[in-house]
């Protein structure tokens, strides 16, 4: 069973999410952050830890462990998937496969190939990796 998982700072990644959500009859699962950052700290704060790869809090509005296939929307800071993202990999149940969207202002990412990898060494498959123009 598939669910569409997403995190979304100021919105676009919940319309493209919505909108997948909808198309493919899955269910959608919002994640936020525990303690949301301001705008200013996205930058200071949210890009060095999406660089590194790091985790946030993060809240989960529903069951992952109802689905073993999950579509992942998430915005791109600094050229990589922000930190919620490093955080769901974590509580997604090892051996489910996720296809990844990621959604950015310039709509391609040359880390793309790295973040398939990290998943990976995560214990998810990756089925497909998408980068949205948003
Ligand atoms: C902190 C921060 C860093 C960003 N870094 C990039 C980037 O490196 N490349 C890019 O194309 N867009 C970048 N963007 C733009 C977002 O990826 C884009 O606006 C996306 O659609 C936001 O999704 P959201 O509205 O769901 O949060 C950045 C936005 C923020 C807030």
């Amino acid at each position: 069973m598939t669910a569409t998982v997403y995190y979304s700072y100021s919105g676009n990644t919940r319309g493209k999410a919505e909108e997948s959500a909808k198309a493919s009859g899955t269910d959608l699962i919002e994640v936020t952050m525990k303690k949301p950052y301001g705008k200013l700290m996205t930058f200071l704060a949210g890009c060095p830890k999406a660089m590194s790869r790091k985790s946030v809090p993060i809240n989960i509005g529903g069951d992952l462990k109802k689905y073993d296939t999950f579509s992942i929307f998430m915005p791109v800071w600094a050229g990589h998937p922000a930190p919620p993202f490093n955080a769901l990999l974590e509580e997604l149940p090892k051996g489910s496969s996720a296809s990844l969207y990621l959604c950015s202002a310039g709509g391609e990412t040359s880390t793309g190939e790295a973040t398939k990898a990290f998943c990976e060494s995560k214990g998810i498959k990756i089925n497909g990796y998408t980068d949205i123009k948003s």
